[in-house]
């Protein structure tokens, strides 16, 4: 059975709900009327929003996992059409470190979260988007996905890869879709803490970018198929 949608409410699929900027663009997208399909891997965080939020679509899922992630989309899109937005969000940063001290344990999984957990979820819930010939692709980039600093290069690999791999899926949609590597900005969550340290408290909360972020990926549509795009969550 369909859900139903009020008149303007979209149906987003977004990874990475658990904390951070998925979980306050989750919530700011639910604010404003929006269904939301979300995953994370820790299965606390999500009982506890599925709890809060019991509208709302929620599943336990590692992107990295491709059967995971086929079984969350055949559930997903059993109960709702596809997707009008499709956010990947989710992703993981590696230890501060330069390139050879960081072990394979450390450096692989930063590039399965980031890419190959990119590729999944797009995998699976594409289709659907295609076969209807609508709907955005949102894949979060950084700004080290265009420029570079030490002591983060598999995070860098992976972000750049990003932009590459958002811009050939561009090419690759139909008329009436759009592919868009997105910077956020810089906003302290765990992940900044992790790079940045205490200095991360000097940049917004992510309650208050998904003030901003929000409308501005509810506003992306065909036109902006390739462009690669930044977030401006300045006041
Ligand atoms: N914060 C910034 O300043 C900044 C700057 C540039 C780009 N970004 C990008 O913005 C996005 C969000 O970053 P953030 O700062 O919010 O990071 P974060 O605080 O570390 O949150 C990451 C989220 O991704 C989920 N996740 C991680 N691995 C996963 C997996 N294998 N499967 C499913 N979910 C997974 C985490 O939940 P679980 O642990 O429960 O799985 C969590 O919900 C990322 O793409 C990041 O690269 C952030």
């Amino acid at each position: 059975m369909q859900h139903m949608r009020a008149r303007g409410a979209r149906f987003i699929v977004l990874t990475g709900v658990t904390r951070g900027l998925g979980r306050a663009l989750f919530e700011a997208f639910v604010a404003e009327g929006h269904r939301v399909a979300g995953c994370g891997r820790s299965k606390e965080a999500i009982a506890e929003l599925a709890r809060k939020y019991p509208a709302q679509s929620l599943h336990a899922v590692d992107v990295t996992d491709d059967g995971a992630v086929k079984d969350w989309a055949a559930a997903v899109l059993q109960n709702d059409a596809a997707p009008d937005l499709l956010i990947n969000n989710a992703a993981t940063i590696n230890r501060n470190a330069p390139l050879w001290e960081l072990s394979a344990e450390e450096f692989d999984p930063v590039i399965k979260v980031n890419i190959i957990g990119v590729a999944n979820v797009i995998r699976h819930f594409a289709p659907a988007m295609v076969r209807r010939r609508d709907g955005v692709i949102v894949n979060f980039s950084s700004g080290w996905g265009q420029s570079t600093a030490p002591e983060v290069a598999p995070y860098c690999a992976t972000k750049f890869a990003i932009e590459g791999l958002t811009q050939a899926l561009a090419q690759e949609l139909p008329t009436g879709m759009a592919a868009v590597p997105v910077n956020p900005g810089i906003i302290d969550t765990e992940m900044l803490r992790s790079c940045f340290g205490e200095a991360a408290g000097a940049y917004p909360s992510p309650e208050k970018w998904a003030q901003k972020a929000a409308p501005f990926f509810l506003a992306l549509n065909a036109r902006h198929n390739g462009q690669s795009l930044a977030v401006d969550a300045g006041a």
